[in-house]
């Protein structure tokens, strides 16, 4: 399957984020959190993968500050999910994060999400701190994981 990741490029990109948000998360993140940070270009980074089939088979957002990169999002399409474009989204996000200077990788996930924490512990990531009840619906607490980019 061929996969290409690019920055998020019109409204369509943007509805197709919106739609596996919801289709991913109990409180998705908001059209209105979108389009505040893709004001702010320099900061905020979201990239869709495309498939020859799916113009956006996954999304995701991140923020880099200084050399610090923080993953806010993450998801692939629900149907397209363990043929490893998780994987191949997270490495091409990581070799930007590199490209545009990143030497750290933050990120928090949810203590039950134990697809997402295979992911990324695949990926090169490791627990970094534990921030309690750091979600609501449900409450829970976030791992934080750390990649550090050599
Ligand atoms: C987490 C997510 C991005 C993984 O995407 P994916 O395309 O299914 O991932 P891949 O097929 O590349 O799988 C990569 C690794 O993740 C782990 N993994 C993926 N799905 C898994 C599952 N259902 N159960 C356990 N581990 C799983 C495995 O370790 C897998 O490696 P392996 O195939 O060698 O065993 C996807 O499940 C998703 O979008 N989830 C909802 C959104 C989300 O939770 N995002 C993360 C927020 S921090």
């Amino acid at each position: 399957m061929s996969r290409r990741v690019e920055r998020l490029a019109g409204p369509d990109d943007l509805d197709a984020v919106l739609a596996i948000e919801e289709a991913s998360f109990n409180n998705p993140t908001t059209r209105e959190w979108y389009e505040g940070e893709l004001k702010r270009p320099d900061v905020c980074f979201i990239y869709v993968m495309r498939t020859a089939e799916h113009p956006v088979a996954g999304f995701c957002a991140f923020w880099l500050v200084v050399d610090q990169a923080h993953i806010n999002n993450l998801a692939i399409r629900p149907e397209l999910r363990g043929r490893g474009l998780g994987s191949h989204l997270l490495e091409s996000i990581v070799a930007e994060t590199r490209h545009l200077g990143a030497t750290s990788l933050t990120l928090e996930v949810r203590r039950s999400n134990v697809a997402a924490q295979r992911l990324y512990a695949k990926a090169g990531f490791y627990e970094h701190s534990v921030r309690k009840n750091y979600y609501t619906q449900p409450v829970e607490d976030a791992i934080i994981l750390l990649r550090k980019i050599p």
